[in-house]
């Protein structure tokens, strides 16, 4: 038998032969890539991505060694395509998993293009809210060669299995094959469901987020994360599914009422106190870029994603105000926003030489620091959520702008804090 120190000097040998032949097989990458541009064809071809997996598979001798080989070829077209995105500049932004990539197109304008960036020459299945302007499910039904639209009512409602289900009888009624699509056009709720629906079907088609609205843009839309409320609790059912592709055309917001802005930059300020001091800062400013802050919390929601896709540990830091947000939203009766329920519940999750700052962030950014809502109802809710177990509830905690911790709390210790919101605590 070799020696430690031998057998260690041969895996670096073996690394280094690695790195260079992945660099080779990259260069080759960055041809193809002009390739399809020059003939105008996708970067994902799943059929030659098969090929490519079966055939090296077969060169595996050791069946003990193959799941771990398919997973590094998956890696590396997943890479591969990746990096194809990159040199074509299309894609803004890219979430790149094991698997998967999902790129974000974050472009003006790209409603009215959106052939150039999604494959729309199948059935789409286009999913809207009837508070979401339907120019926008129009503009992108004029790009898809066999589109449908299926509007549900705007509202946290529309997460239900009853909209669900008719939502599956249409796209079955529609003879939706696995080849087939959705897209989900409007806010959290629309994505959501149209999400879910797309997880669901034949066990699972290609899903577009297409998000109108800021705290789908920043948040929402990119992750994975599709869920229903069932049985009284918020998101019960759901699943974890990357999208396709994420098209975010800025000029919608242009739109967007300032209470919908606000909303959603509820959900930045939570990636930049718990993430990015440098993205609390651009929030500070008296009209903060809107492009700029939305692409610095874009750059924490994938670093998060990237590294824990199943909220097994980092990604439930993108929970940071929402165990006390959820419960005073249910509280509320559908008075305040998510994002203005977040903001609040991020306030008493702060140390408290921070809280002043939060406090006037919250303010300056058009959201409220204080509401009425009955504290013993948002704590029954908080008691139903599926982030609460036997040992209590699992909350995240910020000391200091861009770092947090995670800290298990009881039931009871959340009553002041609710309490401590009130107008008249
Ligand atoms: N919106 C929280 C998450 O994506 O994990």
């Amino acid at each position: 038998m070799k020696s430690l120190e031998r057998s260690r000097a041969d895996i670096d040998h073996l690394d280094a032969k690695m790195a260079s032949l992945y660099t080779q097989r990259m260069a080759t990458v960055r041809d193809i890539a002009a390739q399809k541009q020059a003939e105008g064809l996708p970067i994902r071809d799943p059929g030659r991505e098969q090929t490519v997996l079966e055939r090296n598979l077969a060169r595996i001798a050791d069946p003990d060694l193959r799941p771990g080989y398919a997973a590094l070829l998956r890696r590396q077209m997943a890479a591969a395509r990746a990096y194809q995105e990159k040199l074509l500049s299309r894609a803004e932004l890219c979430v790149q998993l094991a698997d998967s990539v999902c790129p974000i197109y974050l472009k003006d304008g790209a409603l009215q293009d959106a052939d150039r960036y999604l494959e729309l020459d199948r059935r789409v299945c286009i999913v809207t809210d009837d508070g979401t302007p339907p120019e926008y499910a129009a503009a992108l039904a004029d790009k898809c060669a066999a589109p449908m639209i299926v509007t549900v009512p705007a509202g946290e409602g529309s997460k239900s299995v009853a909209v669900w289900t008719d939502l599956l009888q249409r796209m079955q009624y529609a003879g939706l094959t696995r080849s087939d699509c959705v897209a989900a056009v409007g806010g959290g709720v629309v994505g959501d469901l149209a999400g879910f629906a797309a997880a669901s079907y034949l066990r699972g088609i290609d899903c577009y987020q297409i998000p109108t609205t800021l705290l789908a843009m920043a948040d929402a839309s990119v992750g994975g994360k599709t869920a229903l409320n069932y049985g009284g609790v918020k998101n019960a059912v759901g699943a974890i599914r990357q999208p396709r592709a994420v098209l975010m055309d800025p000029t919608v917001l242009q739109t967007l009422p300032h209470r919908q802005l606000a909303n959603g930059l509820a959900e930045i300020l939570k990636m930049a106190l718990t993430s990015d001091p440098m993205l609390f800062a651009l929030l500070r400013q008296p009209e903060p870029p809107l492009r700029d802050i939305l692409l610095r919390a874009l750059n924490v929601k994938i670093a998060v994603v990237e590294q824990d896709e199943r909220e097994t540990g980092l990604r439930r830091v993108l929970n940071f105000g929402h165990t006390l947000g959820h419960g005073i939203e249910a509280a509320c009766g559908g008075r305040l926003l998510h994002g203005e329920c977040v903001g609040l519940g991020m306030l008493p999750m702060c140390a408290p030489q921070l809280r002043p700052q939060v406090e006037a962030a919250l303010t300056g950014l058009g959201l409220p620091t204080r509401a009425e809502f009955d504290p013993e109802a948002a704590l029954a809710a908080i008691a139903h959520d599926k982030k609460t177990d036997a040992c209590g509830i699992r909350t995240v905690r910020v000391d200091e702008i861009g770092q947090w911790r995670l800290e298990t709390v009881q039931l009871s210790d959340l009553r002041p804090m609710l309490r401590g919101l009130l107008p008249n605590p």
